[in-house]
């Protein structure tokens, strides 16, 4: 059984384009890759309660939120943790992610020193009414890659009703999804190895003072690997 995880940043539940848009996506997988065979754990902005960050540092220094305790994101880190593969979806807000996407990223941020979500594959999305697509998925992308996951697909839609660039990439997108859930290898690239580097030299350079992150990197094995390429093929032999 493959787990999907996927948080939409949109308020607007059923009637969100962005919703209907990934749902059509997740549909499509279904029926390529069988019911049976996939979990999927989906989140939105108005399904879940996440509180702001309160810029305690905590997380980044002791691996913990204390927000944790008080709100969905212990349930929601969990589920991200356990999936296969990983859909970020926003709308676009001025130029960017809604602010309850960026809520979602800043409790999560701290994972970027720890590339936690190395090993899973996922795609970025954004919708609109026309223009800032760019902009958005490339931040959503790059987010995602500070954290380990190998984007595998960047879609931005205009998702009115007839356009067919959206049809497309409807199809385009669940196939990719359905190639990763049944066993296609994660590659590294070029700025997954860069950010590996980055993140490795400043945790080293943490080792006696035996930080958070540095026992994270030592126990997690990511201190021993010397490239991203190693780690997805630790992950991958675990
Ligand atoms: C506050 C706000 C800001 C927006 N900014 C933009 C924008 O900069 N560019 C754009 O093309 N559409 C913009 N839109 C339109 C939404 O991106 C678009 O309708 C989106 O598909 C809504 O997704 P949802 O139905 O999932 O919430 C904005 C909408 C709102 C409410």
């Amino acid at each position: 059984m493959k787990k999907i995880f996927v948080y939409i940043g949109s308020r607007v539940g059923r009637e969100s384009s962005t919703f209907n848009y990934v749902s059509e996506i997740l549909n499509r997988t279904i029926g390529l890759v069988g019911k049976e065979n996939i979990k999927i754990d989906l989140y939105t902005a108005n399904s879940s309660k996440i509180n702001n960050c309160t810029g305690c540092i905590r997380c980044f220094m002791n691996g913990e939120c204390p927000q944790d305790k008080i709100d969905d994101m212990k349930v929601i880190k969990e589920k991200l943790l356990d999936a296969d593969f990983v859909i970020f979806a926003s709308p676009v807000y001025f130029h960017n992610v809604t602010g309850d996407m960026k809520i979602f990223i800043d409790r999560i941020s701290y994972w970027s020193h720890l590339m936690t979500l190395s090993g899973k594959a996922g795609v970025a999305i954004a919708t609109s009414t026309g223009n800032g697509l760019d902009l958005t998925t490339g931040y959503i992308h790059k987010v995602m890659s500070y954290m380990g996951i190998k984007v595998v697909g960047q879609f931005g839609v205009v998702p009115y009703e007839g356009n067919e660039e959206c049809i497309k990439s409807l199809e385009n997108c669940s196939s990719i999804i359905s190639e990763y859930l049944t066993g296609k290898k994660i590659e590294s690239d070029s700025a997954l190895e860069l950010i590996f580097k980055a993140n490795k030299n400043s945790v080293e350079l943490q080792s006696s003072l035996e930080t958070c992150e540095y026992n994270y990197w030592k126990e997690s094995g990511l201190i021993e690997c010397n490239s991203f390429a190693e780690v997805l093929s630790m992950k991958a032999n675990k």
